[in-house]
């Protein structure tokens, strides 16, 4: 059995989805830690499922190494088997990358490499882009520039608000993710770093 980590910011409907699979006997992966860098809605989910949470506010931390640090001594308490950022608004910083990839994956609500970085779903309205999509990739070094585990198309409609689109693009990262964390989990995709 997998285990698997979450590190969330926000309202955590990605976590919630892969909690919900992760309950079926039948999915090769559990999930037994969700980490937060302050008190993201999301980690409602994890005590509604049972699941320990740990947070590490950002702003009492000195820098991104010391950040990281405490984030490190708290997965290092769960070992878990995979790390998985979801909606996790923070870069983590080399020495945590260093520890966990390529067994540290991210998603991301654009079709990598097009718009990385924070603002995705905006970029590729301000584009004018006719479609976009969602990722799940390994996190690197960079920003949202490790290697792509899987990814899907996402059309772009005429009157998509920011928020219209982002809606209709969480549903597809949802699922990629749960395929993906299941086909590591079976070893069916072997996790490399380049
Ligand atoms: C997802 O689109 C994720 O890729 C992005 O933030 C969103 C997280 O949403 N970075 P939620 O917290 O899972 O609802």
């Amino acid at each position: 059995m997998l285990t698997v980590a979450v590190l969330i910011s926000g309202t955590g409907s990605n976590l919630r989805a892969l909690l919900e699979a992760a309950r079926h006997p039948d999915f090769p992966a559990r999930v037994v830690v969700v980490g937060a860098d302050r008190q993201a809605e999301g980690l409602a989910h994890a005590e509604e499922f049972g699941i320990p949470s740990f947070t590490v506010p950002w702003h009492e931390h000195e820098n991104r190494a010391a950040w990281g640090d405490e984030v490190a001594r708290q997965l290092a308490v769960w070992k878990p088997d995979l790390v998985v950022l979801s909606g996790l608004m923070r870069l983590l910083p080399p020495a945590l990358v260093a520890e966990y990839s390529p067994r540290l994956i991210n998603t991301h609500p654009a079709y990598l490499p097009e718009f990385p970085g924070a603002h995705g779903v905006r970029d590729a309205l301000a584009a004018g882009a006719e479609q976009t999509g969602a990722s799940v990739i390994v996190v690197d070094d960079g920003v949202d520039t490790g290697p792509i585990l899987a990814q899907e198309r996402v059309p772009i409609l005429p009157d998509d608000t920011e928020h219209s689109l982002h809606e209709r693009i969480k549903p597809v990262e949802r699922r990629l993710l749960i395929d993906v964390v299941r086909r590591i989990a079976t070893g069916d995709l072997p996790l490399t770093s380049a």
